[in-house]
């Protein structure tokens, strides 16, 4: 990336990004986010707390959705139809699939991906969503070059890339292979693509940004409990840079 780029995207997104929605699984990458923000209110919709309020001056919107895609999928299309954002942010931690990244780097997507959709049988390759004809959904790229740069900046190594989700954690050497042959994932979660799948059906524009917490391999049932609260403050990090960066 050059900085041509980096500048291109900087005044799209300062053009065009007005609100910010961040979706994240687990209460502590949740908090992670929320602590950045000023002027806090909450607002319930059905059974998810919605945390408004700005950061850097930006408008900003928080929630936890829980762990897997249907979870993902319900609130990314609450926090559209209540509330709008120009953009939304799933964020929180990851398990490894790329060997340029280690624990507490993070992954950024390009596109996502759901690895557990499986149509094959009907001679469909595995992955594609029937009724839009894709496997690949693809992120916004002016945010993913804005965040990478940003994290360029405070010293977190990063790569953008396809980032995998599925009801799965993921935590075998088979597996994460499998993935990996697939898709050519980076990094494998449980809820980036279902946010996709909903900003794509909504034309809402969408980045994952993930802080890794383990390999996706067997040491991950130790890794993920010992890393996640540590690792989920890079991701609070990189979103704060990112915030500055287009509120300036
Ligand atoms: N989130 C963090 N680590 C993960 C893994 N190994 N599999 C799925 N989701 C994860």
């Amino acid at each position: 990336m050059n900085n041509t780029d980096i500048s291109t995207a900087l005044q799209s997104l300062r053009a065009s990004v007005k609100k910010v929605g961040f979706i994240c699984a687990m209460d502590c990458e949740l908090d992670a986010v929320t602590k950045l923000f000023s002027d806090l209110t909450v607002k319930k919709y059905g059974s998810i707390d919605f945390f408004c309020g700005k950061i850097c001056g930006i408008e900003a919107i928080a929630a936890k959705c829980g762990v897997g895609k249907v979870f993902a999928a319900i609130c990314a299309q609450t926090m559209i139809l209540g509330f709008s954002p120009d953009l939304i942010i799933n964020t929180g931690v990851a398990g490894n699939l790329s060997d340029s990244l280690r624990i507490g780097d993070i992954a950024l997507s390009s596109a996502v991906v759901q690895h557990d959709m499986d149509t094959s049988p009907l001679g469909d390759p595995v992955g594609l969503i029937s009724g839009i004809n894709k496997i690949e959904l693809e992120s916004d790229i002016p945010s993913a070059i804005v965040m990478s740069h940003c994290l360029d900046t405070i010293g977190i190594n990063n790569a953008i890339g396809v980032i995998a989700s599925g009801d799965q954690f993921i935590a075998s050497h088979e597996k994460k292979k499998q993935i990996k042959e697939n898709f050519g994932a980076i990094s494998c979660e449980m809820e980036g693509a279902a946010v996709g799948h909903t900003c794509y059906a909504n034309g809402v524009r969408f980045l994952v940004v993930r802080a890794i917490s383990d390999d996706a391999d067997n040491s991950s049932p130790d890794d993920f409990p010992a890393y996640c609260v540590k690792v989920s403050e890079t991701s609070s990090r990189a979103i704060l840079e990112f915030m500055k960066m287009i509120a300036q």
